[in-house]
């Protein structure tokens, strides 16, 4: 019997993680932050095979914001160190049929990241099973700035028209573009807010907040999340 069936109702089909609690993991253990981040990045990787296995075409994770910058030199550090590891690792899904992107300004960010970035990117793409998008310096509001520059420059040289610029064509503009709007927003570690996170693709999202730190999100977690999703009656702005 597939899978699936245990779902009963509607999967969502894009589920986006805000991986909240890593610090206060770290705390009740006597331990640094980066320990933290460094176990939820292994559940990060345990989430990706269950997110697979439950059938999710796509997820998108949360794993450093433009306002994270603000954290300590030694915090930011270990954050790009444990992302340029992990890619590496998450690559090597060959036979999971895992697809990876980013989204986020890479500017910032070192060259070596910015490189295992495009490997991850160039060796992934042909890859038809979840697609695994990493936010890293990414922000809800930049990602529709960049996305009304660009529109401004294709004005500017003639290739749109003001009047063409409708809600589709500047969806088409931002970092995701090529991937559908979120279903389903699950944020662990207690809070009830959305902190900059895919703020245009959100509108319609139905939001799942709970107490469970993200180092001990577990496969369980994630089904209820699911479970509970199922029962929402989303109506998109339409009646009943
Ligand atoms: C928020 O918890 C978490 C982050 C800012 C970083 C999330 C990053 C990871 C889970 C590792 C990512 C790794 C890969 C491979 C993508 P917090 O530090 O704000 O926790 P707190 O609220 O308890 O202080």
């Amino acid at each position: 019997m597939p899978l699936i069936s245990k779902y009963e109702a509607v999967l969502p089909r894009h589920i986006a993680f805000i991986m909240d609690g890593n610090g206060r993991w770290a705390k009740k253990r006597g331990l640094p932050r980066t320990a933290g981040h460094r176990e939820g990045a292994k559940t990060l990787r345990r989430l990706i095979r269950d997110l697979d296995d439950i059938g999710i075409e796509y997820a998108t994770f949360y794993a450093f914001s433009t306002e994270n910058w603000k954290r300590s030199d030694e915090e930011v550090s270990a954050l790009m160190k444990l992302l340029e590891e992990n890619l590496d690792d998450l690559v090597n899904y060959e036979n999971e049929n895992i697809r990876l992107r980013f989204i986020g300004g890479r500017e910032r960010l070192s060259q070596v990241l910015r490189d295992k970035m495009e490997e991850a990117e160039r060796r992934s793409c042909d890859r038809t099973g979840l697609t695994v998008t990493l936010a890293i310096n990414y922000g809800g509001r930049d990602d529709i700035v960049r996305a009304a520059k660009k529109a401004s420059e294709l004005i500017r040289d003639g290739f749109l028209k003001p009047e063409e610029l409708t809600e589709d064509t500047f969806e088409s503009l931002l970092q995701t573009a090529d991937i559908p709007p979120v279903d389903l927003m699950v944020r662990t570690g207690g809070e009830l807010r959305l902190s900059n996170f895919l703020t245009w693709q959100t509108t319609y999202s139905e939001l799942y907040f709970c107490d469970t730190l993200w180092c001990d999100f577990t496969k369980k977690d994630l089904e209820k999340a699911i479970g509970e999703f199922s029962k929402r009656n989303r109506r998109f702005g339409d009646a009943k």
